[in-house]
């Protein structure tokens, strides 16, 4: 009751002010005839003569310094460290619900890595990129070019199955982008292979057809990145299959001329 008492008019238009320097301009106004202080006078209100002891105690500081995106994605330096702030990250979710975290699968150290779309059924059930059908599909064509699906590294341009195995909308590409590239990062492979639309024109901002994309590689952080058609694309159209066959040995021809691994 009576610390109440002591608070003057002045003390309050500090605190205001403390929170107007700390959140911006106030978004309601003050009705004017409930206070002579309306938000236009704050700014310009004289400081008093003899200022008075801050009552109450100055306000604490904000929450811990608020780390930015780029300083935790930084921070992982193991794709395990990059895994848990994978686990916890809101922003990599779309709107359907509890679906699981699609991180990535394959050799940390792969000097090949594969991209694809977004995870679908099957993937967000068993928690792996690319185990349904097009997912058996892509390990006949690694096959096809003397890889073993455990040589390379496998991940998507979304980490949560989108509903209805719809597009990811820009949004959600423009979201997930930062982890996938901070995992790119961290494998530092020295070929990508972008499967499909999606994956090629994400990564290299290009609103391309998918023919003219593939079949050239361009220099994407460390590595050189080629696209071709999703195996999904293949499974419903055969006459892609020719093609893809050409890109894959473009990769693999690439992938001995740069030193993978055999
Ligand atoms: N299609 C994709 O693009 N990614 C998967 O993981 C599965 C299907
Ligand atoms: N169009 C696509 O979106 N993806 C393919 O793989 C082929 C054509």
């Amino acid at each position: 009751m009576s610390n109440k008492a002591n608070i003057t008019p002045d003390d309050i238009l500090r605190f205001l002010e403390h929170e107007k320097e700390v959140y911006g301009p106030f978004s309601v106004s003050i009705p004017a005839e409930k206070t002579e202080h309306t938000e236009t006078n704050l700014s310009s209100e004289k400081e008093p003569e003899q200022p008075k002891p801050v009552s109450p105690s100055p306000a604490p500081p904000l929450s811990p310094s608020p780390q930015t995106l780029e300083d935790r994605l930084a921070a992982c330096t193991t794709l395990e460290g990059l895994r848990s702030l994978c686990e916890e990250a809101e922003e990599l979710k779309t709107d359907l619900e509890n679906t699981r975290l699609v991180f990535g699968v394959g050799n940390p150290e792969a000097d090949l890595m594969l991209i694809g779309e977004a995870p679908g059924e099957q993937e967000d059930i068993q928690g792996e990129p690319f185990v349904g059908a097009a997912g058996q599909l892509l390990n006949k064509i690694l096959n096809a070019i003397n890889f073993e699906r455990e040589d390379v590294y496998i991940a998507n341009i979304l980490k949560h199955r989108p509903p209805g195995n719809r597009n990811p909308n820009p949004d959600e590409r423009i979201r997930s982008l930062p982890y996938l590239l901070r995992q790119v990062d961290l494998i530092r492979p020295k070929v990508i292979l972008c499967l499909g639309k999606v994956s090629g024109t994400t990564l290299l901002k290009a609103e391309e057809p998918l023919r003219n994309l593939r079949g050239q590689f361009y220099p994407f952080r460390d590595a050189q990145l080629t696209v071709t058609y999703h195996p999904a694309a293949l499974l419903r159209n055969s006459q892609w299959k020719r093609p893809t066959w050409e890109d894959v040995q473009k990769v693999r021809k690439k992938y001995d001329e740069l030193g993978g691994k055999p």
